[in-house]
C-alpha cells in the first residue's frame, strides 16, 4: 500500500484493507474500538486515517498525548532507540538469567551498584531485580514474594507467627493488570465476575480488603483495627486508572511508616508512574525516596521498544527455587536497550523538565479546557507529564464521541475508567481524560497540544457530528 501525505486521501479499497484487517486481530473493547488507524509514526506525530464517514482515508498529522498506553517515553522512532537495536542485536547473545551476561550487569551496576542512578533508593547489598514480560506479569511476582514470605519452603506449611496474615490491603479503583492472581487485587465487579477467586480459607487463602484511595483517617483506622492481619499493601503512587488522583503530601510517606510499624510489606506499583511525574519514581516527596519493599516498573521503561518490567525487591525476599523463572527474564538485548534509554533520559535530563513542564501544561489545561467548558470537564489533576482531566456526567456519557472529535483535531488522548462507586460516603468519580505525553515533548509541543485539545472540544461541544 503507498502511503499518501497529510491531507492526501487512500483509496476505498486501501481504507476497506484496513478495516478488514483490523477486524482480524481480537476486539477487546466490545465493539467499541476506535474507526482509525495509524499508517506511520515519527516523534510525537503519527499519520491517522479515519476508518468510516466522509472522511474516511483522508491522512490526518495527529499528535500524541498518549505513548502508546503511556509506554513511549521517546515518541516513535527515535534515534537513539535506533542505535540501540542495531548493536543490542549485533553483540548481545541471549542468554537467560540462568548464567551471567555483560549486557545484564552493565545495565545492574549502572543503576544498583555502587554510585548507581537508583543506588541512594535501592542499594544493590539490600536490593535485588527480576525482568518480566509485561507490568502484569511484574504485579503477579510481588505477590508471589508477598505470598511465599509467609510460606516455609522446608516445612512446606506457613511459617510460624504469619499463620494470621492473610490480608492484603489494595485500593479501591485500583488497577495492576488482568493476570489471574491480580484479578483479586482489583474491586470492580465488572472486572472480576465470572473468573476464578481465589479461596480465603487457612492456611493458605488470601483475603483482600480495599479502601478508597488518598483518604488519609480512613488509612490510620485501617490500620488501627487490622495491622496485625495484613501481609502486604499494593499501592500507585499517583491512580492511573482510577481517574490520575495524586494523593495528598505525605500520604504515602505515612502509609509506608503504618506497613513499617506493622510489618506489613510494601508493593509499589510503579509500572505506570515511572519516569512520568518528574522523577523516576513516584514514591517520593520532598524528604526524597519513600520506601518501599517492592517496586514494579514497566511501561516506559521499555521505552516503547521493548515490552517490558522489573521488580525491585529486598533482597530476603525470593520465591522457591525455580519458582519464578522466566525465559524473558532481563535478556541481554532488552538490558542494551534499557541502559541505552535511560542513559539518555538522564543525559537530556527529560524526566526532571517533565515536572515544570507538566506544570505550565496543567495550567492551561485548566485555563483553555476545564475552564472553558465547565459543564464537560471537573477538574485536571497530575504530576510531571502524567495528567488527568476529570469529565462530568455529561461528558462521560459521550465519551467515544469526544475522543473522536479530538483526534479529529489532531490530538490522540486516552481515557481512564474513574475510580467510579467509593465507600465511605465518597463521591463518585467519572472517567478521566489522559494526557501523558512522551517525555520528548517540549514546551512548544505542549502549548499546540492543548490548543489542539482545545479545538476537538469545541466541535464535540458545539455537536459537529
Ligand atoms: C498501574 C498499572 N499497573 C499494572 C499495569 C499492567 O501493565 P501491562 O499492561 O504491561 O501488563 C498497568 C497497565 O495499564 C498499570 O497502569
Amino acid at each position: 500500500m503507498k502511503v499518501p501525505s497529510v491531507g492526501e486521501k487512500l483509496s476505498p479499497q486501501d481504507v476497506e484493507r484496513l478495516r478488514a484487517g483490523m477486524a482480524l486481530q481480537m476486539d477487546h473493547y466490545a465493539g467499541g474500538r476506535l474507526p482509525f488507524s495509524c499508517l506511520k509514526a515519527r516523534g510525537l506525530v503519527q499519520h491517522m486515517v479515519p476508518l468510516e464517514g466522509p472522511d474516511a482515508g483522508l491522512v490526518l498529522e495527529v499528535m500524541d498525548a498518549s505513548g502508546g498506553y503511556a509506554s513511549a517515553c521517546l515518541g516513535a522512532g527515535h534515534p537513539r532507540m535506533q542505535q540501540a537495536l542495531r548493536d543490542g542485536l549485533e553483540d548481545t547473545g541471549y542468554v537467560t538469567d540462568e548464567l551471567g551476561s555483560l549486557a545484564r550487569v552493565q545495565l545492574l551496576e549502572e543503576l544498583f551498584g555502587p554510585g548507581g542512578l537508583w543506588a541512594d533508593r535501592f542499594p544493590g547489598d539490600q536490593y535485588h531485580a527480576s525482568g518480566r514480560n509485561s507490568g502484569s506479569e511484574g504485579l503477579e511476582l510481588a505477590l508471589r514474594l508477598v505470598l511465599e514470605t509467609g510460606f516455609d519452603r522446608r516445612r512446606l506449611s506457613p511459617k510460624a507467627g504469619r499463620e494470621g496474615r492473610r490480608t492484603i490491603l489494595a485500593f479501591e479503583g485500583a488497577w495492576h493488570g488482568w493476570t489471574g492472581g491480580l484479578v483479586s487485587l482489583l474491586n470492580r465487579r465488572h472486572y472480576r465476575l465470572g473468573l476464578p477467586q481465589p479461596t480465603t480459607e487457612a492456611p493458605y487463602g488470601l483475603e483482600v480488603s480495599f479502601l478508597p484511595y488518598a483518604e488519609p483517617e480512613i488509612l490510620e483506622r485501617f490500620f488501627a483495627e487490622n495491622g496485625s492481619k495484613l501481609s502486604a499493601v499494593f499501592v500507585e503512587p499517583i491512580q492511573g486508572d482510577g481517574g490520575i488522583i495524586v494523593p495528598p503530601p505525605g500520604y504515602l510517606r505515612r502509609l509506608a511508616a503504618l506497613c513499617r510499624e506493622n510489618d506489613v510489606l510494601l508493593v509499589a506499583d510503579e509500572v505506570l508512574t515511572f519516569a512520568k511525574t518528574g522523577r523516576f519514581f513516584g514514591m517520593t516527596d520532598e524528604q526524597g525516596p519513600i520506601p518501599t519493599d517492592i517496586t514494579v516498573i514497566g511501561k516506559s521503561l521499555g521505552m516503547g521498544v521493548v515490552s517490558t518490567s522489573m521488580v525491585i525487591a529486598r533482597r530476603e525476599l525470593s520465591v522457591r527455587s525455580s519458582g519464578a523463572v522466566s525465559t524473558s527474564d532481563l535478556r541481554p538485548l532488552t538490558s542494551a536497550v534499557l541502559r541505552s534509554g535511560l542513559q539518555y533520559l538522564v543525559q537530556e535530563k527529560l524526566v526532571e523538565r517533565a515536572g515544570p513542564l507538566g506544570e505550565e501544561l496543567r495550567g492551561r489545561l485548566k485555563k483553555d479546557v476545564v475552564d472553558a467548558f465547565p459543564e464537560l470537564f471537573r477538574e485536571v489533576r497530575g504530576l510531571g507529564y502524567m495528567n488527568g482531566i476529570e469529565l462530568t456526567e455529561k461528558s462521560a456519557g459521550a465519551l467515544t464521541k469526544l475522543r473522536t472529535r479530538v483526534i479529529e483535531a489532531g490530538a490522540f488522548v486516552e481515557f481512564m475508567a474513574g475510580a467510579g462507586k467509593r465507600s465511605h460516603g465518597l463521591r463518585y468519580t467519572f472517567p478521566a481524560m489522559r494526557i501523558a505525553p512522551p517525555l520528548i515533548a517540549g514546551a512548544e509541543d505542549l502549548r499546540e497540544l492543548v490548543a489542539r485539545i482545545q479545538k476537538g472540544v469545541r466541535k464535540f461541544a458545539e455537536g459537529t457530528p
